[in-house]
């Protein structure tokens, strides 16, 4: 008798367990369920942030006037800078720059360490196996630069038996191999930084340097006695804004928002401060 009874306690008490066990398993994915859909609009963002509310920008800013460091303010500044923040603000999100060495800025990207970059980076067909780009927001082309009391090169075949400059992984490092691969047979010097390579140039350690227009002409608004460009377009590019692969919703709200952007005159603005004379 005493044994039948402790047994009915034990099963009973079990049984109990096991469901008190079970309902509160239970209880916790159920308020979510039915709070998600309402606290959720349709609408909302459904892209990849690395930080919550801010769009985090890998740049280059040793690239004037498109991303550079204010000597005197210590801020970020530049056209590309200009245009991040009124993207971000379009998107409904804040904006944080980070300062990133050119070589590794795409593997930074992939791995999710900033949600873009924008540093005059061209669009390319290489790259876009590895990232995505936004819509083209800025026509660029490679130029050569040498000293402005060099008369040796005035063209791109003269650069034979010479050293030329390029930023390492840049286009213009593409095109300088591209120039080598037609025949005209120059050695070239790779640098971390474009402003590294012009102030080789100036030095004279090297001939010429090959870097993208934009950079150019404002090294030579600021140098007027020391660099001169010569020998023309020696390509046509486009930037882009560069987004990871998985996270397409962040890049559909990047277009739209440049779309606006241009639209409604504020890329214009923003190319007057920068470019216009
Ligand atoms: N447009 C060139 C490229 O994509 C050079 C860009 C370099 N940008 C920079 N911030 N350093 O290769």
């Amino acid at each position: 008798m005493k044994l039948k009874y402790l047994v009915a306690i034990l099963l009973i008490t079990a049984l109990f367990l096991g469901c008190a066990g079970e309902k509160k398993e239970a209880a916790t994915p159920t308020p979510e369920k039915t709070a998600m859909p309402e606290s959720t609009p349709e609408s909302a963002p459904k892209f990849k942030l690395v930080e919550p509310g801010v769009l985090t920008v890998g740049t280059d800013a040793a690239y004037p006037p498109f991303e550079s460091i204010n000597e005197v303010t210590n801020e970020f500044e530049g056209f590309d800078v200009d245009l991040m923040k009124e993207v971000a603000k379009r998107i409904g999100l804040e904006v944080k720059f980070v300062n990133v060495a050119w070589e590794g800025i795409i593997p930074g990207l992939v791995a999710h360490k900033y949600d873009v970059i924008a540093s005059a980076m061209t669009i390319t067909e290489e790259r876009k196996k590895q990232i995505d780009f936004s819509d083209p927001y800025f026509e660029a082309w490679q130029v050569i630069v040498v000293r402005k009391d060099d008369d040796r090169i005035s063209k791109a075949e003269d650069l034979a038996g010479k050293i030329v400059g390029v930023q390492i992984g840049t286009t213009g490092q593409f095109v300088a191999e591209d120039l080598v691969k037609e025949g005209i047979n120059f050695e070239i010097k790779t640098y971390d930084t474009t402003p590294d390579a012009l102030l080789d140039l100036k030095n004279g350690n090297i001939d010429a340097c090959i870097i993208d227009n934009g950079v150019a002409e404002k090294a030579l608004k600021n140098n007027p006695d020391t660099y001169k460009i010569v020998g023309g377009k020696l390509s046509y590019e486009e930037y882009g804004i560069a987004v990871a692969k998985d996270n397409p919703e962040l890049l559909k709200a990047i277009n739209q928002a440049l779309k606006e952007i241009k639209e409604d005159g504020t890329y214009d603005k923003i190319y007057q401060k920068w470019f216009g004379e």
